[in-house]
């Protein structure tokens, strides 16, 4: 590392939105060949930051160095001319064309100014898709993809414009512990061909891993730059949130009453006429929380969608609290007392265009005190706006203010503050913390622990394993679309889950 000489330096970024002060004179350096990770609370201004970089949005104040020489980066085509390139966190592909359509879109090369000359487009990707480890079907639609796959198609789509400097932001959120290891390798092999990039993540292990260098911010601010090799994910925790964070979560011993979902025998085939839910069985108690563990696609999704009215299933049953409400609508569901943290926060959880506010009472306007006498009771909505807002923590200039401009983090502590306000009798939370700093993480696991000890039953779905051991009372795993393990975490470990995600049959069980 040559600390004299930066690819990109940042000096004294300011940008300001309204009511607040996203970046406040950050500066910051990033070195050829290094991996630089960038480390702050939800709402701390990392996406900000990276998205003055690649040109989405002009700073107040400071400048922008590359190589020894301030550059302005009006717009992301100018970053990319740059050699900047970023991968996003919600990724920008068109759904019903190909990888290779995907990667080459807006600089198609030509073949006698005419047609589009895909052999040559298809040679290209296929020497970078080598050079890096990037495995890809450039045939396949990005529809019919994984979302592992989708994102090496967004790194693919980088390099072929040429960028040597790289943006991820938050690109561990959505992948599974395996497809994080793959990506881990990329980005080795992508330094060590001489590429630099700025890493965002809240999983201090992956900056542990993966980083040479960390940067933490807290509310706009650079609070310290420091080499990886001289910290520790305790050290990490502390700088960022400005206290002491305990990793470990402490519960009393869960005291599970009467069954309170009951789902019996579902089964579901897709339109392909495959079963995804192959005669799925389980139950939810009382002052129980039930961890579902499982690699992603064993039916998790459909299960969420078939017990929140998202989606009907082709035979079964699903009781809650003795009443039978298979196949009812959402609304429906939610009237007989169904929480559901979604996984898809912007498809499901949010509307992004309307006010906090206005997200926060999005099932239960139409009810008093937020109607009243066929009008809506502004105040008590305001009040209610108010009141989980401070609550639960969520960092918004005010409760007008659209749910689109709040962070990734915000918008997820939003969503879940009107969950567990419903004071429901089953709460589903499917992947509750991802993209949470770890201090949010805290909070939101804490949150789910009391439901329990108040004595609401609790579905917890997350790829997380580490979440799950940490915070569920009793584990089912689930592989191709049934549950093929029911287990106490104190009486198994990863390895065990590991093999049941896997299909393997494990003697013992319940
Ligand atoms: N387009 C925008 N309009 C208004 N405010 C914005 C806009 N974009 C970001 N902000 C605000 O700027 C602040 C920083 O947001 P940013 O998205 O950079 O946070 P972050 O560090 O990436 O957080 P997270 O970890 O939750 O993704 C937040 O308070 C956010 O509400
Ligand atoms: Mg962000």
């Amino acid at each position: 590392m040559d600390s004299a000489n930066p690819v990109v330096e940042l000096k004294g970024i300011t940008k300001r939105f309204p009511g607040i002060i996203a970046n406040d004179s950050i500066s910051l350096k990033l070195h050829k060949g290094e991996i630089h990770a960038l480390l702050g609370e939800n709402g701390a201004g990392k996406s900000t930051l990276m998205n003055i970089l690649f040109g989405l949005y002009q700073p107040d104040e400071g400048s922008i160095e590359l190589n020894g020489e301030q550059v302005i980066i009006d717009n992301p085509n100018k970053a990319i001319e740059l050699g900047i390139g970023m991968v996003h966190q919600h990724f920008k592909l068109v759904q019903p064309f190909t990888v290779t359509e995907n990667i080459i879109l807006g600089m198609e090369p030509k073949k006698y100014g005419l047609h589009v000359d895909y052999k040559t487009a298809t040679a290209k990707i296929k020497d970078l898709s080598d050079q890096y480890g990037l495995k890809v079907n450039p045939n396949a639609k990005i529809s019919e993809i994984s979302v592992g796959m989708q994102q090496r198609v967004e790194i693919l789509k980088t390099l072929y414009r040429g960028a040597d400097i790289l943006i991820f932001d938050e690109p561990t959120a959505v992948l599974t512990p395996q497809e994080i290891t793959e990506l881990m390798t990329i980005m080795r092999r992508l330094v060590e061909e001489g590429k630099s990039i700025i890493l965002i993540t809240h999983k201090l292990k992956e900056i542990m891993r993966i980083s040479d260098t960390v940067t933490i911010i807290r509310r706009g601010k650079v609070i310290d730059t420091l080499k990886t090799t001289d910290t520790n994910p305790n050290a990490l925790a502390e700088k960022m949130v400005g206290r002491n964070v305990s990793f470990k979560i402490d519960k009393k011993p869960a005291n599970p009453g009467e069954a309170i979902l009951k789902v019996r025998d579902l089964k579901l085939k897709n339109k392909e006429g495959i079963s995804v839910l192959n005669g799925l069985s389980l139950e939810v108690r009382s002052g129980e929380i039930l961890g579902v563990a499982g690699v992603d696609g064993n039916g998790q999704s459909e299960l969420i969608e078939a017990l929140t009215g998202l989606r009907k299933v082709d035979s079964g049953s699903v009781m809650l609290k003795g009443l039978e409400i298979m196949n009812q609508n959402p609304r429906q569901m939610s009237e007989h007392g169904l929480s559901h943290i979604p996984e898809d926060r912007h498809k499901h959880g949010l509307v992004l265009d309307f006010s906090i506010s206005e997200n926060m009472i999005l099932e239960t306007y139409y009810k008093a005190p937020f109607t009243k006498g066929g009008f809506l009771n502004q105040q008590a909505i305001t009040e209610q706006a108010e009141r989980l807002v401070k609550q639960f923590d969520v960092r918004t200039p005010s409760i007008d203010t659209k749910a689109r401009s709040l962070s990734g983090g915000n918008q997820q502590k939003a969503i879940i503050a009107r969950e567990i306000d419903k004071n429901p009798e089953l709460l589903i939370a499917a992947q509750p913390t991802r993209g949470l700093d770890v201090g949010a993480i805290e909070f939101v696991q804490e949150q789910i622990v009391s439901q329990r000890d108040q004595g609401k039953a609790v579905l917890l779905i997350s790829f997380e394993l580490d979440e799950i051991m940490n915070v569920a009372d009793r584990i089912v795993v689930l592989y191709e679309g049934r549950v093929v393990g029911d287990v106490l975490p104190e009486e198994t470990n990863d390895q065990e889950l590991g093999l049941m995600m896997s299909g393997s049959t494990v003697a013992g069980g319940h």
